[in-house]
């Protein structure tokens, strides 16, 4: 067991749950701080059962300044933070914005403002492809530009990015890794952690296995228009479990002082655009389950197309996305299913 611990901001959540995996199975112990806004305290009990470790978890809202500072109090030992902790639906950001600046904003400003004095030496932050827009190319490299954000949720990881260069630039003895996801997709193979949307999901994958499993009647695949080969949007769909482990070596780069950088910058994703065509089309031949679908419009501030250049975490982080497309369906099939044999809807 390693002596450095980790916070883990958001750790009962989706990406977080798996990177709480990945950090247990490497030998570091952690702390999860979740308010459990949009996750269960189950997924503790899934986490136990693929580690073996009970997790030590603490329901607090990490825009709760005196609640953390407790915490960091509670926990000496914590030399390492992995901030989850976020609202990321986009279409309520967009009805919601000042919740959405709330939480996003505070947690990280929270977070920033208390590692100094705790003696904490870096913070990794989940960011998005969201920050390039529409990408005037693709694959994306992290020098794209930044665009204007189209939603509240989008800009609220543009204003963090900066907040945590500020924060550098001011003095702040920390490091800092930003981790712009692409689209995450999949469970962990053991199928006991996974995604857990609450009500009807917006995100794809979701929408898609509780669709092939009879929970929803039919699949909409928003425009087929596009300027693409088949015409529906190109996504890079990145393994959750992939995406997890980019985490346990971004965290470790801070505490054994090799980063490049106080603040690096990496796009994780697996270099390979998918339509949501082909996407439906590799569920089906991975698991020979039919999804029913129909093509509708286009949904209002999709991107057309985005896709990664990975080359600057392979190199750099030594980490490459492994996971096939049709294993990453199998796995989030998996899961659909045994959401279903507990009867979990
Ligand atoms: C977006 C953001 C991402 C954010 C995520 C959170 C971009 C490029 N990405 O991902 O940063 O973290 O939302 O929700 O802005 N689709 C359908 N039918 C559906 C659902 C989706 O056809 O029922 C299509 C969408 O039109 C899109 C693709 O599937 O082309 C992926 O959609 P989704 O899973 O919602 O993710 P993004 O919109 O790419």
């Amino acid at each position: 067991m390693k002596t450095d611990r980790i916070l883990v901001t958001g750790g009962t959540g989706y990406i977080g749950s798996h990177t709480v995996v990945e950090l247990q199975q490497a030998g570091y112990p952690v702390v999860i701080i979740d308010n459990l806004s949009n996750s269960n305290i189950e997924v503790l009990d899934g986490i136990e059962r693929i580690t073996g470790i009970r997790t030590d978890f603490v329901e607090a809202d990490c825009t709760d300044f005196d609640a953390l500072s407790k915490l960091f109090q509670q926990y000496p030992d914590i030399k390492g933070i992995i901030n989850f902790a976020a609202s990321k639906a986009v279409g309520e950001s967009i009805e919601k914005p000042t919740l959405y600046y709330r939480n996003n904003l505070n947690t990280l400003i929270n977070l920033l403002d208390l590692m100094p004095q705790n003696e904490v030496k870096g913070i990794v932050f989940s960011s998005s492809c969201t920050v390039y827009g529409e990408p005037d190319m693709n694959p994306v490299t992290e020098a794209a530009p930044i665009k204007t954000a189209t939603s509240p949720y989008g800009n609220t990881k543009q204003i963090c990015e900066e907040i945590i260069h500020d924060f550098v630039r001011s003095g702040a003895p920390i490091k800092s890794v930003i981790l712009r996801y692409f689209n995450p997709v999949g469970a962990h193979p053991s199928a006991e952690i996974g995604e857990l949307p609450n009500g009807v999901p917006q995100n794809l994958v979701p929408y898609l296995t509780q669709t092939a499993i009879g929970i929803r009647k039919e699949l909409s695949v928003f425009g087929d228009d596009y300027d693409t080969p088949d015409g529906s949007c190109i996504r890079d769909f990145i393994n959750v479990v992939d995406l997890a482990k980019a985490h346990v070596i971004a965290v470790e780069r801070m505490l054994q002082d090799k980063s490049l950088d106080k603040v690096e910058t990496f796009n994780l994703g697996t270099g390979i655009g998918l339509s949501v065509k082909e996407l439906i089309a590799a569920f089906e031949r991975a698991t020979g389950v039919k999804v029913p679908h129909k093509i509708v419009g286009r949904r209002a501030g999709d991107i057309e197309k985005v896709w990664a250049e990975p080359k600057h975490a392979n190199e750099v982080l030594g980490w490459k996305a492994s996971i096939s497309i049709d294993d990453t369906m199998r796995s989030a099939w998996a899961w659909q299913c045994r959401l279903r044999d507990r009867d979990v809807k």
